[in-house]
C-alpha cells in the first residue's frame, strides 16, 4: 500500500527508519518534504504506531503530517502535502464521498436561505473535486481557490474557473453568495488574513459552509471567526463527514 509522509527539518523521523530508504521525495517547500513510499499492508498497523509515536498524525487514508501547534508551520506542511499529492489525490480518496459532501453543504445553504446561491466560491478546491458533484449544475457562477498551485493548475485544466491568490485578494467586496469548504477546515490552516478576505468577499447574509472531518478544528474555527472584523452566526449540524458549519455573515 501507498503511504505519504510530510516531514519538517525539526522532525527528521524518517532518518534511521529502514523502510524509508525506498521512498521518493515528491515535494519540497521551505523545510518541509513530502515522501511517498510503499509498505506491505500487513506492516501498516506497526508503521502507523511508529509514525504516531514520532508525532506524525494520520490525516486521511495513509497521509501523515507532523503534529505542530504553530499555524505557519502547519500551513507549510499541509501545502507541501497537497502540492505533491495533486496527481495522486483522486486515487487516494473516495471521490463520491467528497462530491456528496459538497452536495450536502449546498443543500444546507439552500434550506437556510430558501434558494440556491448564485455566486459560489469553492475554497480549498483541491484538483477540482467539486466538478464531480451537483454544484456546478446548480449554481450560476462557480470559482475555485486552493493554496497549492499544482491543485489550481489541475482544477483549471479540468474546467473549474480558478482564482490565483492575487485575483482572490483583488475581488470586490460582496462577490459571493456562498463559500464551500469541503474537507478543508479541519487542517486549521487559515490565517487571520485568509478569514478576513473570505468575510470581505462574502455578501452580508451570505453563508460559508464547511465540514470538520472527524470533528477536528471546530474550536479553532469558532475562535478564528470571533477574532475576525465581520460578525458571524454559526449553525451546526451532524453529518457523515463530521460536523457541518453554516457560518452566516451578519455584518
Ligand atoms: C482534503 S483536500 C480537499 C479538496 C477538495 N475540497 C475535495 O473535497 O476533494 C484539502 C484542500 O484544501 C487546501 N487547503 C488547505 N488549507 C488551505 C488554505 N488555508 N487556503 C487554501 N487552500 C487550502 C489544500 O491544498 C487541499 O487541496
Amino acid at each position: 500500500m501507498r503511504i505519504y509522509i510530510v516531514v519538517g527539518s525539526d522532525a527528521r523521523v524518517l532518518v534511521g527508519w529502514s523502510q524509508a530508504e525506498n521512498f521518493d521525495c515528491l515535494a519540497v517547500e521551505q523545510d518541509a518534504r513530502l515522501y511517498k513510499g510503499d509498505i506491505a499492508e500487513t506492516d501498516f498497523a506497526e508503521v502507523d504506531a511508529w509514525l504516531h509515536a514520532h508525532k506524525l498524525e494520520r490525516m486521511f487514508e495513509a497521509c501523515y503530517l507532523p503534529v505542530v501547534e504553530d499555524v505557519v508551520a502547519r500551513r507549510t506542511y499541509v501545502r507541501t502535502l497537497f502540492a505533491g499529492l495533486s496527481n495522486f489525490y483522486d486515487g487516494e480518496i473516495n471521490k463520491s464521498v467528497n462530491a456528496t459532501c459538497y452536495d450536502t453543504l449546498l443543500q444546507g445553504i439552500s434550506r437556510m436561505t430558501g434558494h440556491l446561491p448564485r455566486h459560489v466560491l469553492d475554497f480549498g478546491c483541491g484538483p477540482g473535486t467539486v466538478l464531480s458533484s451537483e454544484v456546478p449544475r446548480l449554481v450560476q457562477h462557480l470559482k475555485g481557490f486552493d493554496f497549492a498551485s499544482s491543485n489550481r493548475a489541475l482544477a483549471s485544466e479540468r474546467g473549474l474557473g480558478v482564482l490565483t491568490p492575487e485575483q482572490l485578494e483583488a475581488l470586490p467586496n460582496d462577490s459571493f453568495d456562498a463559500i464551500l469548504s469541503a474537507f478543508v477546515l479541519h487542517y486549521e490552516t487559515l490565517s487571520p488574513s485568509d478569514i478576513a478576505t473570505l468575510g470581505r468577499v462574502l455578501k452580508k447574509g451570505g453563508i460559508w459552509a464547511g465540514n470538520f472531518h472527524k470533528d477536528w478544528g471546530m474550536d479553532w474555527f469558532k475562535g478564528s471567526l470571533l477574532k475576525c472584523a465581520c460578525h458571524w452566526q454559526l449553525d451546526w449540524a451532524p453529518s457523515p463527514y463530521g460536523q457541518l458549519v453554516f457560518a452566516r455573515r451578519l455584518a
